[in-house]
């Protein structure tokens, strides 16, 4: 099953990747974290997408349809993939399907999360992240058990740093301008399923099931 999972910043796309991973034994493919692992990494290709992310803008497409390429064709992907924050761009929805082509495949579901905009802010700038596992946390929603401490493994919990409040409103821009016309454009291609984004992350996780299954 290959999915595409929408939504704005904050809409909770990687919370519900790493629950769904776990059911349905497909790996997570998020563009954001395989930039910002090039950038942990000090590589060419993480410095150059850094300058784009901190400003809250889109890294160019080509520089992220090749890493989805590639990606979405290593072993561990042969049964499907999750792709959380790809594609963002109708250049990139249109790259995606000429790839999935290519390659005898094709998007099953386009699960669109939607919460309101003035809900966004506060789930991000209250995000912390395992920076050994990259398992997700909430200061309120979701908080761990000891302050800055993973749960799962211990590790030391960051705050992404586009993760304050002027870089939010940058990427809550960027994504209405640039994102959101991907709704219409799988809608057309009767792949959209709308889930409504507000509630506990089990009754989201448990929304998003009930139309995949
Ligand atoms: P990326 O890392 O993809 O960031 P994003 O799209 O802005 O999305 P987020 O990761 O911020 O939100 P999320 O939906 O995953 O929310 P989460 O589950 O963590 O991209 C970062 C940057 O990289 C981009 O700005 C761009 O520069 C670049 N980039 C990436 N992909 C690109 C592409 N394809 N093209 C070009 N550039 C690209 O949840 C957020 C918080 O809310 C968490 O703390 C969580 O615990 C909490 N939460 C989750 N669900 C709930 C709930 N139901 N109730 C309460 N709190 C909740
Ligand atoms: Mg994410």
């Amino acid at each position: 099953m290959n999915i595409i999972l929408l939504g704005p910043p904050g809409a909770g796309k990687g919370t519900q990747a790493k629950r769904l991973t776990e059911k349905y034994h497909i790996p997570q493919v998020s563009t954001g974290d395989m930039l910002r692992e090039a950038l942990k990494e000090g590589s060419p290709l993480g410095l150059e997408a850094k300058k784009y992310m901190d400003q809250g803008g889109l890294v160019p497409d080509e520089v992220v349809i090749g890493l989805v390429k590639e990606r979405i064709q290593k072993p561990d992907a042969g049964n499907g993939y999750m792709l959380d924050g790809f594609p963002r761009t109708s250049g990139q929805a249109k790259a995606l399907d000429k790839i999935l082509e290519q390659l005898g495949q094709k998007i099953d579901h386009v699960v669109s999360i939607e919460v309101p905009s003035s809900e966004l802010l506060g789930r991000l700038t209250g995000r912390r992240t395992c920076r050994a596992c990259g398992a997700g946390f909430h200061l309120m929603y979701d908080p761990p058990k000891k302050e800055a401490i993973c749960d799962k493994c211990g590790g030391e919990l960051y705050q992404r740093s586009d993760d304050n409040e002027s870089t939010v409103k940058s990427r809550l821009e960027t994504y209405e301008a640039q994102t959101k016309p991907l709704i219409e454009y799988y809608q057309n291609q009767g792949k959209l399923r709308r889930i409504n984004g507000v509630g506990s992350m089990n009754e989201i996780l448990a929304r998003i099931q009930a139309v995949l299954e």
